[in-house]
C-alpha cells in the first residue's frame, strides 16, 4: 500500500501547527504583522536566512494551510495564494512576461482573462493571438520565437470545450514554452494539470473551492523557481489572500471531494434531461457522449464537473422567456457555489466581448450556462423544465 494519504485526508489533515491551546480546529490569524525575538531574528528573517511569516503581505499562517493543500491536491512543488482570481492571473503573467513577448492562448478564456490580452498586456507591449480550441493542430504554426508560454482554460467558461493538456503540453515541450493552466471548472479533485505536463496552474478559489458563494480567492501552484518569482512580485506589488479568507477556503477545501462529486452527479444527469428536452437546440457538458472532446474529458478528468452550457429555442426572445420565468435557480454571475446559478453570458460576463469573438468561442445569444448546485436534482430539473417551456 502507498504511504501517500488519499486526496481527502490530505483536504482535511493538512493544518497550521496546533497553538498553545490545543484546538482542533485551526484558529484564525488576524494579524498584518509577526514579531522577532531580537535585531538578529529579524535580520535573519528577512535575509530568507529564517523561515517564518515576517508580514501578512507575504505570508500568513492561515494563507500558508491554504496554499499547502492546494499544493498537495495539485500535485505542485510550491504556491502563492492571491485576493481573488484574477489578482492570480494577472500577477502571473505579470511576473513570467516582459515586454516585447508573446503569449499563445485559447481563443475560449474567462472574459476578464481575455480583457488583459486585448486591453492591458499591449500596453507594456506584449502581444497575445489565439489558437481556436477546435483546431489544436494549428498550435505549432502560430507559435513566434517570442512566445514565452501557452495559455489554456480547460474546460473553458463559459463553452465548456475542452483541451488536450498532454498534446499542449508536449507542444510546450518542443517548443520549449511554459504551460499555464486555469483549472477553475475542474478543481483540483477532478483534474491534475501538472500530472500532464503543466508548468503552473491557475485557481479562482471563488469558485468550487470556497463552494459556497462567499469569498474571493486566487491562488497559482507549480515549479518551486516560477513561484519563487512570483512570490517577489507579489511581495511587492500586494495582491495577497487575506487569513479571513484564507481560513475560510482552507475549511472548504475539506469537503471539496464530497462536493464536487455531489455537483458532478448532479450535472450529469441535468445534462441528460436537457439533451432530451424538446426546447434546447444543444447540450455541451465534458461527460455527455456528444461532447466533441468527450474520450480527452474521460482520459484527464474524473468527473464531468458541475457546469453545463446550452442553447434555449427561439433566440434572444427564447432566451429572455426562460431566464424570466425561472423560480429556484439564481439569475446571477458567479459559478461553483452550492445553489444552481442560471448565467446569460452574451448580456452579463462576456457582453464586453466582440461580436467576432463571442461567436468564435460559440456564445450564442441563446446560450445559457448553469452552474449545478446541490439543491436535490428532481427540484433543479422542475425548475428548468418549467422555464424552458415558456421559452418559444
Ligand atoms: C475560469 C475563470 N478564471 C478566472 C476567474 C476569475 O476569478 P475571480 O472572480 O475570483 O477573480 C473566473 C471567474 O469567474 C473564471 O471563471
Amino acid at each position: 500500500m502507498s504511504n501517500k494519504n488519499h486526496f481527502e485526508t490530505e483536504a482535511i489533515r493538512t493544518q497550521t501547527e496546533t497553538s498553545q491551546f490545543s484546538e482542533h480546529s485551526v484558529p484564525l490569524y488576524l494579524t498584518s504583522g509577526f514579531v522577532f525575538d531580537d535585531a538578529e531574528e529579524m535580520r535573519a528573517s528577512f535575509a530568507e536566512e529564517k523561515q517564518r511569516d515576517l508580514y501578512s503581505r507575504y505570508s500568513n499562517p492561515n494563507v500558508n494551510e491554504f496554499v499547502d493543500k492546494v499544493c498537495k491536491m495539485e500535485g505542485a512543488e510550491s504556491g502563492f495564494a492571491f485576493a481573488s482570481g484574477m489578482a492570480a492571473v494577472f500577477s502571473t503573467f505579470a511576473t513570467l512576461l516582459n515586454a516585447g513577448d508573446h503569449v499563445l492562448s485559447c481563443s475560449s478564456v474567462f472574459g476578464a482573462t481575455h480583457g488583459l490580452f486585448t486591453k492591458y498586456l499591449p500596453k507594456w507591449n506584449i502581444e497575445c493571438s489565439y489558437f481556436n480550441i477546435n483546431e489544436v493542430e494549428t498550435v505549432e504554426s502560430l507559435i513566434q520565437p517570442n512566445t514565452k508560454f501557452i495559455y489554456a482554460e480547460t474546460p473553458t467558461n463559459p463553452g465548456v470545450d475542452v483541451l488536450d493538456l498532454e498534446l499542449l503540453s508536449a507542444i510546450c515541450k518542443k517548443h520549449n514554452l511554459l504551460l499555464v493552466v486555469d483549472n477553475c471548472f475542474a478543481t483540483p479533485y477532478l483534474q491534475n494539470p501538472i500530472k500532464h505536463g503543466a508548468d503552473l496552474v491557475i485557481h479562482s478559489a471563488t469558485k468550487l473551492m470556497d463552494g459556497q458563494g462567499r469569498v474571493l480567492g486566487g491562488v497559482t501552484v507549480g515549479k518551486k523557481e516560477l513561484i519563487r518569482e512570483i512570490y517577489l512580485f507579489s511581495r511587492l506589488t500586494g495582491p495577497a489572500m487575506s487569513a479571513f479568507n484564507a481560513w475560510v477556503l482552507s475549511k472548504s477545501l475539506e469537503t471539496l471531494a464530497v462536493r464536487v462529486e455531489k455537483h458532478c452527479e448532479n450535472a450529469l444527469k441535468i445534462a441528460e434531461f436537457l439533451e432530451k428536452h424538446s426546447k434546447v437546440n444543444w447540450v455541451k457538458y465534458p461527460f455527455l457522449k456528444s461532447h466533441p472532446k468527450y474520450d480527452i474529458s474521460k482520459k484527464q478528468m474524473r468527473l464531468g464537473g458541475n457546469i453545463i452550457a446550452f442553447e434555449v429555442k427561439g433566440g434572444v426572445e427564447g432566451g429572455r422567456n426562460f431566464f424570466d420565468n425561472i423560480k429556484l435557480c439564481s439569475l446571477s454571475a458567479n459559478l461553483g457555489d452550492t445553489r444552481t446559478i442560471v448565467t446569460h453570458p452574451a448580456s452579463t460576463t462576456h457582453a464586453k466581448v466582440e461580436a467576432d469573438v463571442k461567436a468564435a468561442v460559440g456564445i450564442t445569444d441563446g446560450m445559457v450556462r448553469i452552474s449545478v448546485g446541490l439543491e436535490h436534482v428532481d427540484d433543479i430539473i422542475k425548475d428548468l423544465d418549467q422555464a424552458l417551456n415558456h421559452a418559444e
